[in-house]
């Protein structure tokens, strides 16, 4: 049986503007370069990260068909050589943060969402270093939006639990607590009424089934519902394309938690990955 819950909203988050919670050692400086891999297009830029904004071109190809690894690395590279030549010293040594739909443990791809299977237990991270020339780090393409909205956007100082969700073609999801993050939550596949909850209120399901806003938001507001008895957010985030209308749907939900738009869209996996990859670099002293 459900036990009984409090139902009085919970308080709005404290944020500490004065330090980055979860940076390795503070705030960010300097550029790093960040690489977003997905279904139909493989996107990347330079990154400011002490503002998390682009500081050159974005540039976007088409992901390859079929998506296997050696298809999908040769773009990887192209993209990378591009904004490496626009870089003081061709941006030798800069980390190369690279987001991919799956889950991700230690650089190895353990499952493939809309990319070719054949990445299963394929070491992503040994292939881009190889391909690239630079230190290379891989993190699954929720948690990198995540981390861009903790260090950059609308989570940014949030003290205690945050929850990001981007809702597209499935839903992908990113946990955070004081800005560390728990990686490979892979909460769009909550069990929800029975369904896998991405197949229901996923933005591709909204479409799918020709939903009104306030049909899908009933749908949201049962898979928040769930997600917050389980984990007791101080936050959730709402990420994804359609976070850009999120005033036709965020003011049906009904939820004990504050919940807010992601601020950076399309530009999130990008700079997420860019600053894990610096963060990393950094914590391991080289
Ligand atoms: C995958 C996640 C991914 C999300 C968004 C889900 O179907 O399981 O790994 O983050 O889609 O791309």
């Amino acid at each position: 049986m459900a036990p009984e819950t409090s139902t009085e909203p919970t308080t709005q988050p404290t944020t500490d503007a004065g330090s980055a919670p979860g940076s390795a050692a503070g705030a960010l400086t300097g550029t790093g370069i960040g690489i977003d891999i997905g279904g139909s297009g493989i996107k990347g830029a330079p990154v400011d990260l002490a503002t998390g904004e682009f500081s050159g071109e974005r540039i976007r190809i088409p992901t390859p068909q079929p998506s296997t690894p050696d298809a999908v690395s040769r773009v990887v590279k192209d993209i990378v050589d591009q904004i490496s030549a626009q870089l003081p010293e061709g941006g030798a040594g800069i980390p190369v943060g690279i987001t991919f739909p799956a889950v991700i443990q230690h650089g190895v791809a353990r499952t493939a969402a809309n990319v070719d299977k054949s990445w299963i237990d394929f070491d992503v991270a040994t292939l881009m270093t190889a391909v690239t020339g630079h230190p290379v780090h891989v993190v699954n393409d929720a948690d990198a939006a995540g981390i861009a909205e903790a260090r950059y956007g609308a989570a940014k100082g949030v003290k205690g639990v945050v929850v990001l969700a981007t809702l597209g073609t499935g839903i992908g999801t990113a946990v955070m607590v004081d800005g560390v993050l728990l990686p490979n939550t892979e909460l769009g596949h909550l069990e929800v009424d029975g369904h896998d909850a991405e197949t229901r209120a996923s933005d591709a399901a909204r479409e799918r089934d020709d939903l009104s806003w306030s049909h899908w938001a009933k749908r949201l507001n049962r898979y928040f519902s769930s997600l917050e008895a389980l984990l007791w957010p101080d936050l959730i985030v709402v990420g994804g394309g359609v976070s850009k209308k999120s005033e036709k749907f965020l003011p049906e939900l009904s939820l004990r938690t504050p919940i807010v738009p992601a601020q950076l869209l399309n530009s999130a996996g990008i700079v997420g990955a860019a600053a894990l990859a610096s963060e990393q670099q950094r914590s391991s002293g080289s």
